[in-house]
């Protein structure tokens, strides 16, 4: 019977080290409670869901996740990175979750999981104030257009470029948003998020920002809707995200924090 009881419990210590290090990855629920905290990536370029607010990264998608944690009863660690290495290092359990007002779309499913949408946005151009010439997607054809690298924009804009709906465009990948908008002059255009438009046109004398468009009338792209990402598999910590997503919506959370940090961005300039 002792014997019987030391080969379970070999095995069951077996089958635990094999799920935790098994693949590399300790992403679940349980790993983040051992480790006392919830890790998550960023990019902190994208008012008002995460930028820097004396020395700190802020934003709508950080009180999101500090309610998660709080939930969980660990800490939150941030973690700023490029965009384009979120989805990626959340695939592969270097954190925890990715939020950074990020698209869900079908090619990013296939790597990782989303939590339910907890707000949505469109696609926007920001043009000089005075520019009259280009008003739809079609006028920025043959024109330089700036996008933050990875994004929805960038994948939208190189779709119409090869489509020819914006033939001859030149497309240049900037950090963010915001460098890409202090190009204009040396580029014609940018394309970004609604929000983060909205909030750079504040900032900046001298731009104008409205929906990109299709000439005749119709959007270039379905609305889109931002979740927060976490590597696939981990039923239990997905639907404590979602519970506190569900939550913060029904109090009305969300659209207050996208108002309150707005307002705190167009402050500091972010
Ligand atoms: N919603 C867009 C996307 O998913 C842009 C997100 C950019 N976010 C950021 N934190 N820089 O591609």
């Amino acid at each position: 019977m002792k014997k019987f009881f030391s080969v379970t419990l070999a095995i069951v210590m077996l089958l635990s080290t094999l799920t935790m290090f098994g693949c590399g990855k300790a992403t679940g629920l349980d790993a983040i409670k051992k480790a006392g905290k919830l890790t998550m990536y960023t990019e902190a370029g994208f008012a008002p869901y995460e930028f820097v607010y004396n020395n700190e990264i802020v934003g709508v998608d950080i009180e999101i996740m500090k309610a998660v944690a709080d939930r969980i009863g660990v800490e939150l660690e941030v973690q700023d990175t490029n965009f384009d290495a979120i989805i990626g290092g959340v695939q592969t359990g270097k954190v925890n979750a990715g939020a950074a007002g990020i698209t869900i779309t079908a090619e990013r499913l296939e790597s990782v999981d989303f939590s339910t949408p907890y707000t949505q946005t469109e696609q926007y151009v920001i043009l000089p104030a005075g520019n009259t010439t280009i008003k739809f997607a079609e006028d920025l054809a043959g024109k330089n257009v700036g996008v933050q690298n990875g994004t929805t924009s960038d994948l939208l804009v190189e779709e119409m470029i090869s489509n020819g709906k914006m033939a001859g465009a030149t497309l240049t990948p900037y950090n963010t948003p915001a460098m890409a908008a202090a190009a204009i002059g040396k580029i014609d255009a940018v394309v970004t998020d609604k929000l983060t438009a909205e909030i750079i046109i504040n900032n900046n004398e001298g731009l104008q920002a409205f929906p990109l468009v299709n000439s005749d009338g119709t959007p270039v792209a379905e609305i889109e809707k931002y979740g927060i990402c976490i590597a696939k598999g981990n039923e239990d910590l997905l639907a404590i995200i979602n519970e506190v997503l569900d939550e913060l919506i029904a109090a009305g959370k969300i659209a207050q924090w996208e108002q309150e940090y707005s307002a705190k961005a167009t402050e500091v300039g972010a």
